[in-house]
């Protein structure tokens, strides 16, 4: 489940590989003679800061990682810094509230310089051609003009440094100049000085590997790949039931050893690594290669993902084949276009491939407002009846690809260990069914972190403390 993101200028195209044992050709088609029950590795190759929050601890400024949303207000007007028009103009600071407009996306140049992206993606920065100190948004591709230093005094205060050399200060409030000294007081007469709110966050390997900086990251990236899963852990895997892990890896491993900035080398060697850790497992393979969208750019329609597919397909096919190639459902798609057939015209002519549904039961609608008993019921009656829809026998084979045992808030505050086992029950029951199998998101997860009512995602923990039974 990929919650923060780690792409920036690139859409998330990103593979999952698939390592288990045991396959069989019957009838020139691809037969599996035995179904997956896999744990998805995340947060492993792919960071996810929710998954392992420590892993962001040691940035320097990591308040200000890139893509953080922030928004500035004036301490002497009280008024917001504004993209007037939401970009191509001036800079403003004449707005008594904050919205898009008022709102600046960083982007990370290191742990002082930054870029600020405004709504309709074009930069600040100061006025070229007028008298070189007025603030425009206008140039679409930032260089060093467009480059600011944000000098931080307290939790919520900030100077901004122009490329000029000067403060930005707010004049009048239609009138936002970078000629300011910045040596006041940082108090409430200071016309340079902005309180701060943040109101967007990622934590993604961008941010990860971009916040540390060329230096530090490589080393911050070895010790993660080397420590957050290790051999003991493919033991305990199978100690457990579980058959395949579910890799997610992302774009840039495949130009590993170089990745393109800020990625680091090295996460095609972690995945060597697993490979060899399943050898006690018989047979240990390659089985499947999924290919994700996600999150869906803004770009990948139906068509294009239908053209991405068939293309990944005979990538795959070249090099393999039997193994598995795995298309995912779009997610997030509203109930009213969500069509859980979506590639079943493309996979159905595709000898060996698989649909992937994930199957969360605390984003739909109403997930938050159903109690314990609604939810068991929902699997056994609605999650069953449509994947037995999915599932024929002339079609493509159906695979829950990411699932949980956790559910919406209302279920979550009255639960009972009981009510989690049964939860958890009625999935395995019902995801069982499913032709291809169903992997768990996730195998671990930091359950130190205060929002211990996480800890329901990671099935490591999850197995210790008897909520799961495989
Ligand atoms: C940060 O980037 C700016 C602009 O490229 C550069 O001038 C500065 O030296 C860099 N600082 C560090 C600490 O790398
Ligand atoms: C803010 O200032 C700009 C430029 O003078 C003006 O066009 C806009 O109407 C002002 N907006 C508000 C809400 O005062
Ligand atoms: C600054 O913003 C924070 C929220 O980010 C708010 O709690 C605080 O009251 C503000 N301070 C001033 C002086 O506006
Ligand atoms: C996405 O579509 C827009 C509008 O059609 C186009 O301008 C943009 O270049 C496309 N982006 C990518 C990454 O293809
Ligand atoms: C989803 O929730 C929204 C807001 O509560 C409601 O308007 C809409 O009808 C719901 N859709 C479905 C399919 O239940
Ligand atoms: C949760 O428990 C409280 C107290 O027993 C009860 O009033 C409430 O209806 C329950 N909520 C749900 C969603 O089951
Ligand atoms: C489950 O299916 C029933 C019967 O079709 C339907 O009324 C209900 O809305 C569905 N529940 C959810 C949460 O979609």
């Amino acid at each position: 489940m990929a919650t923060a993101h780690s792409t920036r200028r690139h859409p998330f195209l990103c593979f999952c590989i698939f390592l288990g044992s045991m396959l069989s050709l019957s009838h020139g088609r691809l037969t599996p003679n035995f179904k997956i029950r896999a744990v998805n590795l995340g947060g492993w190759l792919v960071t996810e800061g929710w998954i392992k929050p420590s892993l962001f601890h040691d940035i320097p400024n990591k308040d200000f990682l890139d893509g953080t949303k922030l928004q500035f207000k004036s301490v002497t007007s009280g008024k917001y810094l504004c993209a007037e028009t939401g970009g191509g103009s001036i800079i403003v600071a004449n707005r008594t509230d904050a919205h898009s407009w008022e709102t600046f996306k960083l982007w990370r140049i290191n742990e002082t310089s930054y870029q600020l992206r405004v709504c309709k993606k074009q930069f600040v920065g100061v006025d070229s051609g007028g008298n070189g100190i007025d603030m425009v948004a206008t140039v679409a591709d930032p260089g060093r003009s467009e480059t600011f230093e944000i000098v931080r005094n307290s939790d919520d205060r900030v100077r901004i440094k122009a490329p000029n050399g000067f403060f930005l200060q707010v004049k009048t409030e239609n009138l936002v100049t970078a000629d300011s000294k910045g040596d006041g007081s940082w108090g409430n007469d200071d016309q340079s000085v902005f309180n701060i709110t943040i109101t967007g966050k990622l934590h993604g390997e961008f941010q990860l590997t971009n916040g540390y900086g060329p230096v530090n990251a490589p080393q911050v990236m070895t010790e993660h790949w080397n420590t957050f899963i290790v051999e003991d852990d493919f033991k305990f895997i199978s100690c457990n039931g579980i058959n395949a892990v579910r890799i997610p890896v992302g774009w840039w491993i495949a130009s590993d050893p170089t990745p393109p900035q800020p990625y680091v080398g090295g996460s095609l060697q972690a995945l060597d690594n697993a490979f060899i850790w399943a050898q006690y497992a018989s047979n240990p393979r390659l089985y499947a290669v999924e290919l994700i969208n996600e999150p869906r750019s803004p770009n990948a329609t139906l068509e294009s993902l239908n053209k991405y597919y068939r293309d990944g397909y005979k990538a795959v096919r070249k090099y393999s084949s039997t193994a598995y190639v795995i298309m995912s459902n779009r997610i997030n798609e509203s109930p009213e276009t969500y069509d859980p057939k979506e590639f079943f015209s493309l996979a159905s002519g595709l000898d060996g491939s698989v649909i992937d549904i994930h199957y969360y039961n605390l984003y739909f609608n109403n997930s938050d407002t159903m109690s314990v008993q609604q939810n068991i019921n929902f699997i056994y009656n609605n999650r069953s009846r449509e994947l037995n829809q999915l599932t024929t026998s002339n079609g493509p084979l159906t695979f829950i690809g990411e699932w949980v045992a956790e559910w919406g808030k209302a279920a979550r505050a009255n639960a009972t260990k009981e009510d989690y086992i049964e939860f958890a029950n009625a999935q395995l029951d019902v995801y069982g069914k499913a032709s291809f199998g169903w992997a768990y998101w996730t195998l671990k997860k930091d359950v130190t972190n205060p929002k211990k009512d996480q800890n329901h995602w990671s099935l490591e923990w999850k197995i210790n403390n008897h909520y799961i039974n495989l």
